[in-house]
């Protein structure tokens, strides 16, 4: 797992604070790994994460203010070794786009490496209060951090 792409709809509230969460542990933890993340909708594309976003990472010392928001491609699937999805929405238009088998297999829920086979989704804070915010850092600072363990233990061993 040398590249990892997070994905989720907007690329302006969950996937660019799941960017910067697992770019600070990678930092902490010296690992060589490439990091980005993009949206399975054209919404946002070149906007700055949402202001929420912004201010409740900043809270937990990680700054996202410079991200810019993109559009998944299909080549995404041949530069990243994982794909993220943030729920089974994002999932889904992903999958749709692969072309065959191995560009199916990157894809993943990522809550799932931190409850296997929950298919449990990050909630879409866009629309709702501050709380849904601090909610998608907890649980994706779990995630990530399972990841970044993961990334870890593989680079120890080459
Ligand atoms: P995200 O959140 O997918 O976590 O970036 C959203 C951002 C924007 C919209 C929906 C979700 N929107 O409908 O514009």
């Amino acid at each position: 797992m040398n590249s990892v792409l997070m994905v989720c709809l907007g690329n302006i509230c969950r996937s660019p604070l799941a960017e910067g969460i697992l770019r600070d542990k990678a930092e902490k933890l010296n690992l060589t790994v490439t990091i980005d993340s993009a949206g399975t909708a054209n919404y946002h594309i070149g906007e700055h994460p949402d202001s929420r976003t912004v201010a409740n990472a900043l809270k937990h010392g990680i700054d996202v203010s410079a991200l810019k928001a993109r559009q998944f491609q299909v080549e995404d699937f041949d530069k990243f070794d994982v794909i993220f999805a943030m729920d089974s929405s994002n999932y889904a238009d992903v999958i749709s786009l692969a072309r065959n088998k191995n560009d199916k297999q990157k894809v993943e829920l990522i809550l799932n490496r931190v409850y296997p086979n929950s298919n449990m989704a990050v909630p879409d804070p866009y629309f709702g209060g501050d709380q849904g915010f601090e909610n998608v850092f907890i649980l994706l600072e779990q995630a990530c951090d399972v990841i970044a363990n993961a990334i870890h233990i593989k680079q120890l061993s080459v």
